[in-house]
């Protein structure tokens, strides 16, 4: 069933729920405001960080539940080459371009369309946004499956150009008891991306065995996160990509004391782990709870960052008139 709980006029809340899964989406920047399971004692608690307010996601700069795009991460100086032209995007987390620039797709008002068990949600970025070559046409796709979630992203573009969506969602399975340090992460991946100081993806791969980075086996993620390791200490925790070893049920996240997990199935090649190192408590999220370091973890599935002006370059363009679709499954028990 969906129906709209919430409105400003332009900006809904749109509750979307079956037996298993009780939503809360939004128009602005397809946000995914609260996302409630049950619990081991049958109970349904929310999964996700989000506002109450509709107004924060007007305000919010840390990305909480949204869509991001065109390419989510950031883009080297913001500049990248393409069929022998360069591109210049908005440079917003200097010296970079990061989700998109100085308004991404997770502040655009998207137009929408509901059935029973589904929303989708589309917008038309015109040729040029923010630098990006092409008037791209993109559909976001929230559907209840049982116990699955499934987002699914359709596009096309005008001109050659590229393309890197993902979503922003900050998970907490404990009820909002805890942080996730106490969580157990499963990543099925041997190898994660190199960063810069700038938090920048170099395109430098590192195998993961024998480091904090290795989640083949289910860890705490708070058990390496203040390792004394180059790479934590760069991004103050985990902000890197790992590189999926396989096309299903490649991630698992999970909390022994409400007895949730979630399970993620992605066609796309990556995931961004990033354990909320830039909420620093000053941004009140639902329940009037003020958002603080490693309250959540993103699960970013997405192609590898920076791709345009990496190995990686060739996942990342999307040709003319060619159509774009992958999806991601979050299964909740
Ligand atoms: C993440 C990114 C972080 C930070 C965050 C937003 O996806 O990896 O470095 O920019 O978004 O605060």
């Amino acid at each position: 069933m969906t129906q709209i709980i919430k409105t400003n006029g332009k900006i809904d809340f749109i509750s979307i729920r079956n037996e298993y899964i009780k939503a809360v989406v939004s128009n602005i920047g397809c946000a995914i405001v609260s996302l409630k399971t049950k619990n081991k004692d049958g109970i349904f608690t929310d999964n996700v960080l989000g506002f109450d307010k509709i107004d924060t996601y007007i305000t919010q700069d840390k990305y909480i539940g949204v869509f991001v795009g065109r390419c989510a991460n950031r883009i080297e100086n913001g500049s990248f080459f393409l069929n022998d032209e360069e591109h210049k995007l908005f440079v917003n987390n200097t010296p970079n371009h990061l989700h998109g620039g100085k308004e991404g797709f997770d502040k655009k008002i998207f137009d929408y369309i509901s059935t029973d068990d589904s929303i989708e949600f589309s917008y038309i970025s015109k040729d040029n946004e923010e630098g990006y070559p092409g008037e791209l046409t993109v559909r976001v796709k929230y559907q209840l499956q049982g116990n699955k979630f499934v987002i699914t992203y359709d596009a096309i573009s005008s001109k050659d150009t590229i393309f890197n969506p993902t979503n922003h969602t900050y998970f907490n399975l404990s009820d909002g008891k805890s942080d996730i340090l106490e969580h157990y992460l499963q990543i099925s991946s041997d190898k994660f991306g190199i960063i810069n100081s700038n938090s920048l993806a170099t395109g430098q791969l590192a195998n993961v065995f024998n480091t904090p980075f290795d989640f083949t086996v289910p860890k705490k993620i708070g058990k390496d996160i203040y390792a004394d390791d180059a790479q934590i200490i760069l991004a103050n925790g985990y902000d890197h990509s790992f590189v999926l070893n396989k096309s299903s049920n490649q991630i698992t996240l999970s909390d022994v004391a409400s007895g949730k997990s979630l399970t993620v199935s992605t066609t796309m090649p990556c995931v961004q782990l990033y354990t909320a190192n830039f909420l620093d408590g000053n941004i009140k999220g639902k329940n009037n709870k003020f958002y603080a370091k490693h309250d959540g973890v993103c699960l970013e599935t997405q192609f590898f960052p920076n791709a345009i002006n990496n190995n990686f370059k060739n996942d990342v363009i999307l040709k003319a008139n060619k159509p774009f679709s992958q999806s991601t499954i979050w299964e909740f028990n």
